[in-house]
């Protein structure tokens, strides 16, 4: 089946690498138009919406630094300014600063917190204001408005020298869940993807070499994921496919999450 984004425009935050970049790249082929937000590397966000554009779709790159409430107000306007609307938001950004706990300085804690976790109540914010606004666009899709968090596995599995992630996680899905509750009446979906490990940058030292052979034991499918599958499923939460799919989180990690240490143990 063939999923069709044609008319809807999306807003993917942390779209110069990863998973954000994957995931703007895959909304795009079905055919919506994508705002790529970066924060820090401008290079690869514009030359995604150049290759995007290219390909006859439609994208722009915009800078904004999710944790400071004016880049975000900046970041809509613009996006609003470029495309008229807004349809999907993805609240990608994300990112790790690890230490032991007795290590970890305040600033490291306050930067994961404000990305991870601040950094998606605004943009959720942002989005609510506008889709509350516009209500449901006719023949354009069943929901007032789409948002998916990007969450992880650690959002349940506690994580030993990264407690600012894992809290940051756990915050994003009570913060999915309480927003669901508020805003499902009006038609706006909302829902997040919990990853595992997935190959990318943020992870690139336990998924090469020999430490790949040791995370390969905490999945049970027995792959590291590839950006493609957290991104076909951002397109299909973001489609009408998944209309009834609502303040839930979609666990996309081989596994990870069942425990795997358990088997024959325990
Ligand atoms: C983290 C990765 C990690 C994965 C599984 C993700 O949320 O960003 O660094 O490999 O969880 O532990």
């Amino acid at each position: 089946m063939q999923i069709s984004l044609a008319r809807q425009v999306a807003l993917v935050t942390g779209a110069s690498s990863g998973i954000g970049a994957g995931a703007a790249r895959a909304l795009a082929d079905a055919g919506a138009s994508v705002v790529l937000n970066y924060h820090s590397s401008a290079g690869p966000a514009q030359d995604l919406a150049r290759e995007i554009n290219a390909n006859g779709g439609r994208a722009i790159a915009v800078g904004a630094d999710v944790s400071k409430e004016q880049d975000i107000e900046r970041l809509f306007a613009q996006t609003l300014e470029a495309f008229g609307t807004l349809d999907i938001l993805v609240a990608n950004s994300g990112l790790q600063k690890d230490a032991a706990a007795v290590d970890m300085s305040l600033e490291d804690w306050n930067t994961v917190i404000g990305t991870n976790l601040t950094g998606q109540f605004l943009c959720a914010r942002a989005a609510l204001r506008i889709f509350t606004r516009q209500g449901i666009r006719q023949g354009v899709s069943r929901a007032a408005g789409k948002i998916i968090h990007m969450s992880s596995v650690h959002q349940r599995i506690p994580w030993a020298g990264h407690i600012n992630y894992a809290a940051s996680k756990g915050g994003v899905d009570l913060l999915m869940q309480s927003l669901a509750q508020e805003t499902s009446h009006q038609r706006i979906r909302i829902n997040s993807i919990a990853p595992g490990a997935i190959r990318t940058a943020i992870n690139r030292d336990a998924t090469e070499g020999e430490q790949e052979q040791k995370l390969l034991e905490l999945i049970p499918y027995g792959r590291v994921g590839d950006v493609e599958d957290v991104a076909n499923a951002v397109v299909w939460l973001a489609s009408d496919l998944s209309d009834y799919v609502v303040g839930t989180t979609l666990f996309i990690d081989g596994g990870m999450s069942l425990y795997p240490g358990f088997r024959g143990n325990g």
